[in-house]
C-alpha cells in the first residue's frame, strides 16, 4: 500500500477542540476508579488545587462534566434571578448566545453592541452601566472565538464591578490558560471555561468559578431552575471531596496532567508563547497578502480570525487545507459566514504547528487562484517566532 493521507497525523487548528498531547492522551488509560471513594477523593483534590492555579484564585472552582455551556448555564442559574437586569456585550456569535441563556434563566439582558470584529471599550461599558444602575450583573464574552477579538479592559471592568453591588461574569471558554486571566486580581465573580481549548484535553469538563461576592448572591437567590447545576448542592457535596454526579474520571486524569504541563511551562511563559504564536499567524497572514477581520487592538492571541481572499469561498480553503495538508482550520459563523476561517492558537502551539499551519493556507489559497506571496508570509512567521520564549522554538 502506498502513502495514504488518512493515515496522518492530523493537526487541530481549530479555535476547539485542540491537539491533545500525547502525555494527555496516555494520563487517561489509567484504570478507571470509582468517583466514590478514596482515590478519587484524591484526585479531585490535586486537580482543585492545580485549577485553581491555573484559574489564580484562591476561591471556589467547580469542575463540572459537561461542555462548555453548562458551566455558563451554572453561572447564571446561579446568580441571575427573574428579572434581574444584566449587561451583556454582543459582538459574535457567542456573546448573542450568552443573551439567549440570559433571558432562557429569567434575566432582562441590557445589550452592549459592538460590530463583529470589535470589541466594546471601557467608556461604553461606563455609559451603560450609569444608564443602568441598577444592573446586577455584568456579563461578557472575554475571547469572541468566532471573530477573534478579545476585550482588553477586563481588569478595568473589575474594578468598576468591585466597587459596586455588581458581579463580573465572563465566558473565558476561548482563552483561560492561553492569556492573561488572574481572577483574583481583575475581580471577577464567576469565571466559565472549558476543558478542550487551551486546557488541551479532550472536550467533557467545563469550569467555574466562585468568588465570595457571588457566593453572597448566590445565597439570597429565589428562583432555582436547574437540579444539575444548584451550586450550592455541588459545594456541599465538594466539602466531603466529591461531586453531586458521576463525574468523567478519565477526563479528569487528563486534566491533572495537562494542569501539570501548564504549571510546569508557566502561566506568564505560556502567555507569551500564545501571543508570539498568534502575532507570527497575524505577520504571516499580511505578508502573503491576505486580511485579518478583527481591529488590531483586539486583536485575539488564541484565535486569529483571517479573510478569506476576495471571490473564494473560505470553506473551500479549508477543505483543501483539511484534505490535502491534513490541518482542521475553524470555519465562519453568522455574520461572518463564507468570509474569514480561524486559526485556533491553543495549548501545546509553536513553531512546528505555526509554520506548518501557514504554508498550508499559503499553498491552498495559491491552489485556488490567489496570488498569495507564501514565501515572504512564510519569513514574516519565522522572524517572529524567533521571539518564542525558551525551549518552543
Ligand atoms: C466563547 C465561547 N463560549 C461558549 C462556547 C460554547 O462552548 P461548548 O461548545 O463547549 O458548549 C464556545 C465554544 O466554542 C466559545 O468559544
Amino acid at each position: 500500500m502506498g502513502y495514504d493521507v488518512s493515515e496522518t497525523q492530523k493537526l487541530l487548528m481549530l479555535p476547539g477542540p485542540t491537539n491533545v498531547p500525547p502525555r494527555v492522551s496516555r494520563a487517561m488509560l489509567k484504570p478507571l476508579i470509582g468517583h466514590r471513594g478514596p482515590e478519587f477523593k484524591q484526585l479531585h483534590s490535586d486537580v482543585l488545587e492545580k485549577t485553581k492555579r491555573v484559574f489564580e484564585t484562591k476561591g471556589d472552582v467547580f469542575i463540572l462534566t459537561s461542555s462548555g455551556t453548562g458551566a455558563t448555564e451554572c453561572a447564571l442559574q446561579n446568580t441571575v434571578d427573574d428579572g434581574d437586569k444584566v449587561v451583556v456585550t454582543e459582538n459574535g456569535f457567542f456573546s448573542e448566545r450568552l443573551t439567549e441563556a440570559i433571558r432562557a434563566y429569567g434575566g432582562s439582558p441590557i445589550v452592549l453592541r459592538a460590530p463583529w470584529g470589535r470589541t466594546p471599550k471601557i467608556d461604553d461599558f461606563k455609559k451603560i452601566l450609569k444608564d443602568n444602575p441598577d444592573t446586577k450583573v455584568l456579563a461578557v464574552v472575554y475571547n469572541e472565538t468566532s471573530t477573534g477579538a478579545t476585550i482588553r479592559c477586563l481588569k478595568e471592568l473589575g474594578e468598576l464591578c468591585a466597587r459596586q453591588d455588581l458581579l463580573l461574569m465572563v465566558d473565558a471558554i476561548s482563552i483561560l490558560g492561553g492569556d492573561e486571566l488572574p481572577v483574583d486580581r481583575w475581580n471577577v465573580d464567576v469565571c466559565v471555561t472549558a476543558s478542550q481549548k487551551c486546557l488541551m484535553c479532550p472536550p467533557g469538563l467545563a469550569f467555574v468559578s466562585v468568588s465570595s461576592k457571588a457566593w453572597d448572591k448566590i445565597q439570597k437567590k429565589k428562583t432555582r431552575r436547574s437540579y444539575y447545576f444548584d451550586l450550592p448542592m455541588w459545594k456541599k457535596y465538594r466539602e466531603e471531596g466529591f461531586t453531586p454526579f458521576t463525574p468523567s474520571v478519565p477526563l479528569f486524569y487528563a486534566l491533572n496532567e495537562a494542569c501539570d504541563m501548564i504549571l510546569e511551562e508557566g502561566l506568564p511563559r505560556r502567555f507569551e508563547r500564545h501571543k508570539v504564536c498568534a502575532q507570527a499567524v497575524y505577520d504571516s497572514t499580511e505578508a502573503m497578502g491576505l486580511g485579518i477581520y478583527a481591529e488590531k487592538e483586539s486583536r485575539s492571541y488564541t484565535v486569529a480570525t483571517i479573510e478569506s481572499p476576495p471571490g473564494i469561498d473560505e470553506g473551500k480553503v479549508r477543505e483543501l487545507v483539511r484534505t490535502k495538508y491534513g490541518i482542521s482550520l475553524g470555519g465562519s459563523l453568522g455574520e461572518a459566514k463564507g468570509k474569514v476561517f480561524r486559526v485556533g492558537v491553543m495549548g501545546n502551539v509553536g513553531s512546528p504547528e505555526i509554520m506548518t499551519t501557514i504554508s498550508a493556507i499559503g499553498s491552498a489559497t495559491a491552489e485556488l487562484g490567489f496570488k498569495v506571496r507564501i514565501s515572504d508570509g512564510l519569513e514574516a512567521a519565522r522572524l517572529t517566532l524567533a521571539r518564542l520564549p525558551g525551549r518552543v522554538n
